[in-house]
C-alpha cells in the first residue's frame, strides 16, 4: 500500500522502515531490507530501524546497516524500543554512535522515559520519535486534555501532539487514515501551549518521579 502511495512522488517522502529482531543478523538485515525495497517499489529507505532488541549482537546489525548505507539502500539507521542500558551498550559498540534516533512509546499518558532515557538521548543529540503519540486515540476523552483544547479552540489530539512537538529533539509520528485527522494533526505544529497549559497537563498526567521500565505497545 505504501509502495502504491509513494509511486511517482518518492522525493517528497521521508521513508522509514524497520527490521524485525529475528532478521537482524548481518545477512538477515540486508536480505530483509532488500525485501522491503521490493515491496515498497523503491531503491532506498531514508531511515531504517531495528524494531526492538533481539538475540543478534548489535555489532552484526550495525555492520549490516553500514553496508546498506554504503550501497545507497538506506540513508541513515536507528533503533526502536531500546531502554537506557541497551542504548549505552549500543553506543559502546564500534559504529554504534552512528545511531540517528530511538523510536519510543511516548505521549502524555506514557512519560516514563522523561526520567532517564530522554535526558540521556538529548545529551547525545539523539532525537526521539514518539510512536502512538495520541495513545491510539485512548487519551482523547480525558477531561483535562479537553479543557486545555477548548481554551485554544483546538482538538485534544492537537494538544497531545503540540505537547510533544514543543520539546527539542522530539518527533511525533501519529497514524491517521482519515484525511480530516491528517489535517488536524498537521495544524498541531502551529499550536503553542503556554505555562498554564503545561502546568495543568502536568497535574493531570504527572511526570515520573523515579526510573520506570520502558513501556512498549
Ligand atoms: N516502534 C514500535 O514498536 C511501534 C509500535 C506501535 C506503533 N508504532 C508506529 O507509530 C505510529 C502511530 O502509532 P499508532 O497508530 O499506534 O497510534 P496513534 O498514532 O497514537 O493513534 C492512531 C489512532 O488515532 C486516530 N487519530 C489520528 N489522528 C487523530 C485525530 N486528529 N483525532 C482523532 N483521532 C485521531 C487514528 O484514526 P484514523 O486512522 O481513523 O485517522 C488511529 O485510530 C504508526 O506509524 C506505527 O507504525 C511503532
Amino acid at each position: 500500500m505504501v509502495g502504491e502511495a509513494i509511486a511517482g512522488r518518492r522525493d517528497e517522502v521521508f521513508l522509514v522502515s524497520k527490521v524485525l529482531p529475528m532478521n537482524a543478523s548481518l545477512r538477515g538485515t540486508i536480505a530483509a531490507c532488500e525485501r522491503s525495497l521490493k515491496r515498497l517499489r523503491t531503491d532506498r529507505i531514508d531511515l531504517y530501524l531495528l524494531h526492538w532488541r533481539g538475540s543478534h549482537d548489535f555489532s552484526e546489525t550495525i555492520a549490516a546497516f553500514d553496508t546498506l548505507m554504503r550501497d545507497g539502500k538506506i540513508g541513515q539507521w536507528g533503533v526502536s524500543n531500546l531502554d537506557l542500558q541497551d542504548m549505552e551498550e549500543l553506543v559502546g559498540t564500534p559504529g554504534g554512535e552512528g545511531v540517528q534516533t530511538n523510536q519510543l512509546l511516548y505521549n502524555l499518558t506514557r512519560r516514563g522515559i522523561e526520567y532517564d532515557l530522554q535526558p540521556w538521548c538529548r545529551g547525545r543529540g539523539i532525537p526521539i520519535m514518539a510512536y502512538s503519540p495520541i495513545e491510539q486515540g485512548r487519551m482523547l476523552r480525558h477531561p483535562e486534555l479537553r479543557r486545555v483544547a477548548e481554551r485554544h479552540g483546538a482538538t485534544p489530539a492537537q494538544v497531545g501532539l503540540a505537547w510533544l512537538l514543543r520539546q527539542d529533539g522530539v518527533v511525533a509520528i501519529p497514524k491517521a487514515s482519515d484525511p480530516a485527522h491528517v489535517r488536524d494533526n498537521r495544524a498541531a505544529a502551529d499550536l503553542r501551549l503556554d505555562e498554564q497549559d503545561l502546568a495543568d497537563l502536568d497535574r493531570a498526567f504527572p511526570p515520573p518521579r523515579g526510573p520506570r521500565p520502558l513501556e512498549m505497545l
